[in-house]
């Protein structure tokens, strides 16, 4: 039965004719646009413990924005105008949200119970926990050496080879798990067109000894399917024709290229359409990440996801995290005009996570047309770019200090080390307080005023980073529903590929 979100008819003005974005326009324009953030604090000696608050491991502090107790009533209000409650029911209950790909979206299928009862009468949901206890059996079997490459050598090297979602969300996370990686085993990954990842990859490989995660949705994408072909022609190359078999398995939907390809069939695990590239690490996709970190970590990654999605479907809109996250890039996108907005890890190991925000957000958000073929009333998908903290504040965030533009920023900080924490405070309370020394030259003066959330989190485990990245997925997904667009599909990237093609 479709529901009041999957049935819902959007004006011609939508979102721009709701009240609450009439009155979030005024409330802007009134009372906030020339307000300094120092004032705010000077005024609220609590503005910090309001405008913070815990879901999961995370703690969110998005007290340096420029937002008061009014501007969060009109958004939590926006919200519930825009019918997110209704959105999120019908996500989890299996209902067809991607409109122009006729499709489910239950990537937090993935990660649930079977007791959650997420979406069970949807085909393919019931055989979530068959494949990760396939999966379980594999990667046991690689690391106890009962499953071996074709010289009977134990395997130590695991090569992804995928592209966008099939590479982002495993190479993100088995960097960021670095310290959960099984001892005697490396991981690497192979993703551009160009063939120099695994012309390098070759001088350091010992092809008895690799695996070979070969992970595309469509098993058709080209990038993939060049680079698992010189792959694969190396194994003959250095072994025989027969090896292939025991150095390449796959993560597919599509079983016929998986016979075409010679991925035998104890070798392949399988998903489901409705699992989105974007959102599918948490599928067969995250194979390569298994077996690195093995099973029972990526499991905790999977109850990680879970926590946010009982929190996110649990909560109200005022104090549901995901949810305010994105009424804040709402707020500075649609209200404020900020074109970009910057994610700065402060630990290493989440180096990639900007990069797979970069598509987790903007291959969902890239859009101009709404859900209904109209043209969408306002902006949408904002710019997401980022660096590991230390670095980019020795590169870009001169920029963010003192140039001409407005980039709103999300810190994201493990309590782990202290050096790392008093920069990112130091980053987080310069862009907000700036200067107020009067007798300093002009080009030293920091204007400040420059809004900022940080999400602190006492260590990076599998659990956070599991709620680290629902806690993004949801934040898209609101956004797009507010904004009426369907953040589920792509269309914006065939047309390149068509034509490279010829
Ligand atoms: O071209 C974009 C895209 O379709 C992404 O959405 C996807 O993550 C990526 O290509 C890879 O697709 P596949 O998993 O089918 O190879």
């Amino acid at each position: 039965m479709p529901s009041k979100y999957t049935d819902r008819k959007l004006s011609a003005r939508y979102p721009t004719d709701l009240p609450a974005w009439k009155a979030l326009t005024d409330h802007c324009k009134s009372s906030m646009r020339g307000k300094h953030l120092r004032d705010l604090f000077a005024r609220d000696k609590k503005r910090a413990q309001r405008f913070s608050f815990k879901a999961c491991d995370l703690a969110l502090d998005y007290s340096k924005n420029h937002v008061n107790t009014t501007t969060m009533k009109h958004l939590a209000q926006l919200a519930n105008q825009a019918d997110v409650p209704a959105a999120i029911e019908a996500m989890f209950a299996g209902e067809k949200i991607n409109k122009t790909e006729d499709r489910a979206v239950l990537h937090v299928a993935l990660r649930s119970k079977i007791s959650d009862m997420v979406a069970l009468d949807t085909p393919g949901v019931r055989e979530v926990w068959e494949v990760l206890t396939n999966m379980e059996a594999f990667v046991d079997g690689v690391h106890s050496g009962k499953i071996r490459g074709s010289t009977r050598k134990k395997i130590t090297d695991i090569v992804n080879i995928g592209i966008g979602g099939s590479d982002l969300g495993p190479v993100m996370a088995s960097r960021a798990l670095r310290p959960c990686w099984k001892a005697g085993f490396r991981y690497h990954s192979v993703s551009n067109i160009d063939g120099t990842q695994l012309e390098d990859l070759k001088e350091e490989l010992d092809p008895e000894r690799t695996l070979f995660v070969v992970c595309s949705k469509t098993f058709t994408t080209q990038e993939t399917m060049v680079n698992a072909r010189a792959a694969r022609d190396w194994i003959v190359e250095k072994l025989d024709a027969v090896a292939v078999q025991y150095h390449f398995v796959a993560a597919s939907t599509n079983h016929e290229a998986l016979d075409d390809f010679g991925i035998r069939s104890d070798y392949r695990f399988g998903f489901w359409d409705w699992v989105g590239g974007r959102y599918s690490m948490w599928s067969a996709v995250g194979l390569s990440l298994a077996l690195v970190v093995g099973m029972d970590v990526f499991r905790r990654v999977l109850a990680g996801g879970r926590h946010m999605d009982l929190h996110f479907r649990q909560s109200p809109m005022d104090e549901n995290m995901p949810v305010l996250l994105a009424l804040l890039g709402v707020w500075y996108n649609n209200f404020f005009g900020a074109q970009s907005q910057a994610i700065l890890p402060y630990t290493n190991r989440l180096d990639r996570f900007p990069a797979y925000l970069q598509q987790l957000q903007m291959e969902s958000s890239g859009k101009s047309v709404r859900m209904d073929g109209k043209p969408v009333r306002c902006a949408t998908g904002m710019v997401i770019w980022g660096e590991a903290g230390s670095n980019a504040q020795h590169s870009f965030m001169q920029l963010m200090h003192q140039g001409t533009r407005f980039v709103p920023v999300d810190f994201l900080l493990p309590g782990t080390s202290k050096l790392a924490t008093a920069n990112c405070r130091a980053q987080a309370q310069a862009l907000m307080e700036g200067t107020t020394d009067k007798s300093l030259p002009a080009w030293r003066v920091h204007e400040g005023n420059r809004p900022s959330n940080t999400i602190h989190f006492s260590k990076l485990t599998p659990e956070t980073l599991g709620q680290l990245i629902a806690l993004y997925e949801h934040k898209v997904f609101v956004e797009g529903v507010i904004w009426g667009i369907d953040s589920f599909d792509q269309w914006g990237v065939e047309l390149g590929k068509k034509l490279a093609q010829g």
